[in-house]
């Protein structure tokens, strides 16, 4: 049989993607469901969830949760909904997180949106991952989670709240994946580049420093994130960050080589 032809089992993976409203989250959620995995879609926003499972091409395995995981409230009774309509949980992707605004510099950002953003991409991945690990190890059931991380987990991106939340998620998935491996439930990590995909306002202008020469769409990202979270494909990958960028970020001080004017 092709390798490809079925990267899950749909009798027994399931998957929770949170932030699946919208961008990323949307298009790995319904790529999800697309393969016969039973899926729970899970955002801040009703309207956004009930769009993007109206648009799957299998609506019927999609399971709706809204709610604000910025709280731990939340986040506990996302784990029972997810629980009581899936049973266990072996695939987790985070791909929530707050807007980010371009005003919100190091002189600027309030203690509410500072904390917001560590208490969705941080905390709530923390609790979630943890919790539902623990439910896969006591029924010694293998897992994989991916957690959208960002180029700014190592560069600055004028947004502090944004860089330190993610550089601590990065982090975090090392440690996951290094606690959970002897328990066969992988972590690891998608790193986009610029994607227009709803949480980042792309200036077009930006293509010319991304060597594949265009911006990402969502759609770029699902392919990769389920080869990560598939254990036929990726059995052996944890702990590890895959970046998504079509090359941004190979962009230094150096320009790439003005090839059409050699001859
Ligand atoms: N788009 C990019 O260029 C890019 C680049 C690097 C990293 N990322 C990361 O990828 C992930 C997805 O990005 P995107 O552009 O698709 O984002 P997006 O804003 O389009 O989607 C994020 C989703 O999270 C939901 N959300 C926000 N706060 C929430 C809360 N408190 N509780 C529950 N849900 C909440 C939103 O409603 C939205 O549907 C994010 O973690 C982002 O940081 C994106």
């Amino acid at each position: 049989m092709s390798l490809f032809s079925a990267p899950f089992d749909p009798a027994t993976d399931t998957a929770l993607v949170i932030g699946a409203g919208n961008g990323i989250g949307r298009a790995i959620a319904q790529a999800l469901v697309g393969e016969g995995v039973r899926t729970v879609f899970a955002d801040i926003s009703a309207e956004r969830v009930s769009a993007a499972i109206s648009a799957s091409v299998r609506p019927e395995l999609a399971v709706p949760w809204v709610g604000d995981l910025a709280g731990l409230d939340a986040c506990d009774a996302l784990l029972a909904a997810s629980h009581a309509a899936l049973g266990e949980v072996s695939h987790f992707v985070h791909s929530a997180s707050p807007p980010r605004r371009e005003a919100d510099h190091a002189l600027a950002v309030d203690r509410r949106t500072w904390q917001e953003m560590h208490a969705v991409n941080l905390d709530a991945g923390f609790h979630l991952a943890r919790e539902i690990a623990k439910r896969l190890i006591a029924a010694k059931r293998p897992g994989s989670f991916l957690f959208l991380t960002s180029l700014h987990a190592g560069t600055p991106r004028n947004l502090p709240h944004y860089s330190t939340a993610k550089a601590g998620m990065a982090m975090l998935v090392k440690e996951l994946a290094k606690t959970f491996g002897r328990h066969n439930i992988r972590v690891n990590a998608l790193v986009p580049g610029a994607i227009a995909a709803g949480g980042f306002v792309a200036d077009a202008s930006l293509a010319r420093h991304i060597p594949l020469g265009r911006l990402g769409a969502a759609n770029d990202l699902a392919p990769m994130a389920l080869t990560v979270l598939s254990n036929k494909l990726s059995g052996y990958v944890t702990g590890a960050a895959f970046v998504v960028d079509g090359g941004l970020s190979l962009t230094n001080w150096f320009e790439a080589p003005a090839l059409d004017t050699l001859s």
